[in-house]
């Protein structure tokens, strides 16, 4: 196991009815005016918002709103929500919805404390160290950024969908009632299930060796999604399998599993370029592009590949074909993805073959640059795992 530090300083509060308490620990961690940021309408829909503004009222806190945030968040928002923040004085932003309003949030938090264009933090390797306050009210399990340090950003002028990090993005709070994701329509649960299973995976595949705790860890989780994924699927009231997929969806990214280990970010990096060029969900785009990663580098680590076969899909291990057994751990892992709904391949996802060559370009390594921690790849590796994915 390598060295780590880890600070996780989020306070969760989790369970029915806990949004009706958010006026509570929004004063409780400072804050005195408040910017409410929500998506599409979801919230209002579902009465969420009245209850979260009745709360703010009870303990006298002002509030503005910035609504209409939308799935793969865009620059324009950003800049809206850091202006109103500046013009009306906020100084805690509180997002309600999913890891789409949570890292606009993020974005406008820390675009507020700067002096330059808030796409620096995103554009360049510079972790965002000053930020105003951030709360959620979380309503989707998927993206993690209820208790990451994570924000994930797409400008418009090109289409770059950009990441940015800094402990000072990490939320001071999240409120997570599992009955809020009740009116999930499937195929956005699955979404869910897909890219948490997928921020496991993305730490599980690792040369560092002796990481034994983390790795079970990993595979207690997978085994979870695998068990109260299609129960909440079949029974979007199981309160449950909602609860323990949202939990799920919070240890698998604030990188409780991924300490001392190095990390794979690739299959990420590759889908970041699918949901920007189609505006897919990016569950979806993970449900391609990460059995095709598998396939291509699995020779890399017959056994590593073989023991989450075993362990997570409960494949026999056959001794005398390792091999074999990694690559039916990888079939049933798609199998499992396609069951619940989500698309496998290109054609299913209404991705191009032809896009192909743009996206590894807009990639954009450089001759003799590579992405990946368990792998290096280049942008000739990179090519063939967009083609694997093609059906
Ligand atoms: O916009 P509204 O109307 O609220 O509808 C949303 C949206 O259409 C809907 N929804 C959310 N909660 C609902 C609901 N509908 C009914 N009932 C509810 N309770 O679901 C749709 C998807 O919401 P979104 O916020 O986009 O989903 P998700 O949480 O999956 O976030 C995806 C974004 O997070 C980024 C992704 O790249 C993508 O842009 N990621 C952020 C990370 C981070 N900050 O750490 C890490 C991830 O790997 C990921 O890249
Ligand atoms: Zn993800």
């Amino acid at each position: 196991m390598q060295d780590f530090n880890f600070y996780s300083p989020t306070y969760f509060v989790f369970g029915k009815d806990k949004e009706n308490l958010v006026g509570h620990y929004v004063k409780r961690f400072g804050g005195s005016k408040v910017l409410i940021h929500y998506g599409g309408g979801s919230v209002i829909r579902s009465g969420l918002m009245d209850r979260v503004k009745a709360s703010l009222n009870k303990e006298g806190i002002d509030f503005v709103e910035l609504g209409g945030v939308q799935p793969n968040p865009i620059d324009s928002k950003v800049y809206e929500g850091i202006n109103l923040c500046r013009k009306e004085g906020v100084d805690f932003i509180l997002a309600v919805g999913g890891g789409s309003t949570i890292d606009s949030a993020k974005a406008i938090a820390a675009g507020v404390k700067y002096d330059g264009d808030f796409w620096d933090f995103y554009s360049k390797p510079m972790p965002v160290t000053d930020a105003v306050k951030i709360g959620t009210v979380l309503t989707i399990p998927a993206a993690g950024s209820e208790g990451s340090g994570d924000s994930v950003i797409t400008k418009t002028d090109g289409m770059l969908k950009w990441d940015a990090s800094g402990e000072a993005l990490r939320p001071t709070f999240s409120i997570m009632n599992p009955e809020l994701t009740m009116t999930l329509p499937p195929y956005q649960t699955a979404c869910g299930i897909t890219d948490i299973m997928a921020h496991v995976l993305e730490r599980y595949f690792t040369n560092t060796k002796d990481v034994e705790i983390t790795d079970r860890m990993c595979e207690s989780i997978l085994q979870t999604m695998v068990k109260e994924g299609p129960r909440a699927i079949a029974n979007p009231n199981d309160y449950a399998a909602r609860a323990n997929i949202m939990w799920a969806g919070m240890v698998a990214h604030n990188n409780l599993v991924g300490v001392g280990r190095e990390q794979d970010w690739s299959s990420h990096r590759m889908e970041h370029e699918l949901s920007a060029l189609y505006d897919v969900a990016h569950g979806a785009g993970l449900a391609v592009m990460f059995p095709a990663w598998m396939k291509y580098v699995v020779k890399h680590d017959i056994n590593r590949f073989a023991q989450i076969a075993v362990r997570v899909w409960n494949v026999p291990m056959d001794f005398a074909n390792p091999e074999a057994t990694a690559l039916e751990g990888i079939n049933r892992f798609e199998k499992f993805l396609s069951s619940i709904g989500m698309p496998i391949n290109f054609e299913q996802l209404g991705a191009k073959e032809e896009d192909i060559p743009k996206m590894v370009e807009r990639i954009g390594l450089k001759d003799g640059e590579t992405i990946g921690g368990f792998v290096k790849l280049t942008s000739k590796d990179i090519e063939n795992i967009y083609r694997l994915a093609v059906n």
